[in-house]
């Protein structure tokens, strides 16, 4: 008796020195192992080897708090090469770390292995992780949330639970099939089978009436739901029935709060809301379907559920006889209305420094295109509109990755021949983006064209869709910064009249915006972290094809304006 009690005095004593050292250090670094490996999926009545991080789908969610340091060794042991993005995470002179292939790093071939290491700096809320290699963050995704530090809170009252719901895309194939069966013939990609939420699909499809995730809530109570949309290729809608959400932040920034039946997240986008149990205790759908803005394009035009649950609902008196969950009505899948009300609400939660005084004032379109097909190849390789084989562009470059070197390594050590860094700060041609654009400008140049800014510029980006094939909304994201969205509408940019709605109070904080489809959108940053930065499509059909293109950053002045050194085992070509 005397011993045990000895040693509980011990375990105290220790217990408080280990609090008291956690809250001095205030900071902890975190170590992970992801295992890149195939696993038995069952989805759609059918079982795939999907590729999956240590056999999870979808993966493992990181918990972290602002200013910890992750160190995430990835061991590939599949068949295809494989890089993970922290998307939305700053790397402030770890670029090194940030992921996409080519880019940062070249990939972590079959058997081998690379320790990603970042810290977390001045970022609170939802962000995710994703395989940045080919199409393999169709089934390679998970969320990292970060939380405050430790003492600090949320600008909100505490909510009771938190839950991530992840809304993902699946095929009834493997999606690696998918894009090279498109990248040999030219035409569009098959489209997904299903949506998933936190990988499930739901019991409106096929084989999955016990597949469905539950979400608990208790009467009175209000709880944070940290939406992310990891889908492929498609923006999504997402509601609960007879519920509201109070939206709070966006890509690990927090807003100024409003309320909304029905949120928007382009791939790429994530939203964190609370909804409260205000509702009679009941069993409640949570849905998301496509919102479609291109014309004349298939989609996936299914819905996935999951199921919102009172604990205090009533038990159905037999097993199967339990009333259906109460379904959300989501908006039609053209609906560009509600999108536009609803990206208009977001602002920040306060008067913000935006940049002003721009150093780099640049327009970029971005848009669709179609290659004419070259004389030897077989027909079955132009399966695009009238014999020709679909593209894409940002200012009419459509973008090609390197194969022998990442672009990041080729800069940081003078590799000539890698890129060049004539990516033209205007459209090469003026034209009415939006308007009927004439076929004689549907085909881009490919090349691997970058832009240099040097450190601490002050940046705006006019980001203007076209009408090219088909006007689209488009996600688009760009890696190492946060930057403010300070405009958007539809229709060509008229810098005369459109200045005037310049939002330079208290514009959202965001990584990833939907540029309106058939309009534009106008964003500012500092270009304060050196490396180089890719800026694409999320939808990734449209990087596939080169929506895409990057930044270098030239090192400013000192240790803290420079580029770390590459670590040791970074991949090579
Ligand atoms: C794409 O869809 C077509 C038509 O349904 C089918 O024949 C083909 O096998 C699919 N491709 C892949 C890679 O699943
Ligand atoms: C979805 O698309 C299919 C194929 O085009 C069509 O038959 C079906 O009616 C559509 N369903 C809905 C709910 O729009
Ligand atoms: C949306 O689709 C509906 C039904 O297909 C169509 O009647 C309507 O004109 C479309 N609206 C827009 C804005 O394209
Ligand atoms: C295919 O060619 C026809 C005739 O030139 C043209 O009207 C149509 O717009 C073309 N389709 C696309 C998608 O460019
Ligand atoms: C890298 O690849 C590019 C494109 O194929 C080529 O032009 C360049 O010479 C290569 N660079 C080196 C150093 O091998
Ligand atoms: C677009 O322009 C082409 C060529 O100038 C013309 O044939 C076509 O009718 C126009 N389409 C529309 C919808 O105005
Ligand atoms: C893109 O460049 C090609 C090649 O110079 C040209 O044919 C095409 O018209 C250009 N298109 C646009 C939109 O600038
Ligand atoms: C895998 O990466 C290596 C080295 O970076 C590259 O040479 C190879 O082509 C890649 N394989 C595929 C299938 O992309």
């Amino acid at each position: 008796m005397q011993t045990f009690k000895n040693f509980s005095i011990i375990f105290l004593g220790l217990f408080l020195f280990l609090c008291s050292a956690l809250s001095l250090a205030n900071a902890e670094v975190q170590q992970h192992q992801f295992v890149i490996q195939a696993t038995k999926v069952k989805r759609l009545c059918k079982t795939h080897n999907s590729i999956t991080v240590n056999g999870m789908f979808p993966g493992p969610t990181l918990e972290v708090r602002n200013g910890d340091t992750l160190e995430v060794k990835v061991v590939n042991k599949c068949r295809y090469n494989v890089t993970i993005h922290w998307h939305g995470v700053r790397q402030i002179r770890t670029g090194w770390a940030d992921g996409p292939e080519f880019v940062t790093q070249c990939p972590i071939r079959p058997g081998g292995s690379y320790t990603y290491r970042f810290t977390i700096q001045g970022q609170e809320g939802t962000l995710w992780w994703h395989a940045h290699s080919s199409w393999l963050r169709a089934t390679v995704y998970g969320a990292l949330i970060i939380h405050p530090r430790e003492g600090e809170s949320y600008p909100f009252p505490k909510p009771k639970r938190e839950t991530p719901i992840l809304l993902g895309e699946w095929w009834d194939a493997n999606p690696i099939d998918v894009v090279r069966e498109a990248t040999r013939t030219g035409a569009t990609p098959n489209i997904s089978d299903a949506y998933t939420i936190n990988g499930q699909l739901g019991d409106l499809y096929k084989c999955s009436s016990k597949d469905t995730t539950i979400v608990s809530i208790d009467s009175g109570e209000t709880n944070l739901l940290r939406v992310i949309n990891a889908a492929l290729n498609q923006p999504l809608f997402f509601s609960v029935a007879n519920h509201k959400f109070t939206v709070v932040g966006a890509d690990a920034s927090y807003t100024k709060p409003f309320t909304t039946s029905v949120l928007m997240l382009g791939p790429g986008q994530t939203t964190d809301v609370l909804i409260t149990g205000d509702q009679p205790p009941a069993r409640y759908y949570m849905a998301a379907r496509a919102y479609q803005s291109a014309q004349n394009a298939p989609f996936d035009n299914t819905t996935t559920t999951a199921i919102l649950e009172y604990k205090s609902a009533p038990c159905p008196a037999k097993k199967g006889l339990a009333p259906k969950p109460i379904m959300p009505s989501l908006p039609a899948y053209n609906d560009t209305n509600t999108v536009t009300a609803f990206s208009r609400s977001f602002k920040s939660p306060r008067k913000v420094e935006v940049p002003t005084d721009i150093d780099e004032s640049l327009f970029f379109t971005v848009g669709l295109g179609l290659n004419n097909c070259p004389p030897n190849f077989h027909k079955s390789r132009c399966q695009g509109p009238n014999g020709t084989r679909f593209t894409a562009s940002m200012n009419n470059v459509s973008f090609v990755f390197p194969r022998n070197f990442s672009l990041l390594q080729a800069h940081q050590q003078g590799i000539p021949g890698v890129f060049t860094t004539d990516f033209p700060r205007t459209p090469p041609v003026k034209f009415d983006y939006t308007g009927n654009v004439s076929q004689s400008l549907f085909q881009p140049i490919a090349g691997t064209k970058l832009y240099k800014l040097k450190y601490g510029s002050r940046v705006q980006i006019v980001i203007q869709d076209t009408s090219i094939v088909t006007p689209e909304n488009h996600p688009i994201h760009l890696h190492g910064y946060d930057f403010y969205i300070i405009a958007e509408g539809f229709g060509n940019f008229n810098p005369k009249k459109d200045t005037s709605k310049f939002n330079l109070v208290d514009p959202p904080l965001r990584n990833t915006v939907a540029v309106p489809v058939n309009g534009w959108a106008v964003i500012r940053f500092i270009a304060d972290n050196p490396g180089v930065w890719l800026m694409h499509c999320h939808l990734d059909v449209h990087i596939t094809w080169g929506l895409a293109m990057a930044f270098i950053v030239e090192n400013g002045v000192g240790e803290l304006q420079t580029l770390q050194p590459p670590p040791p085992d970074l991949p090579l070509c």
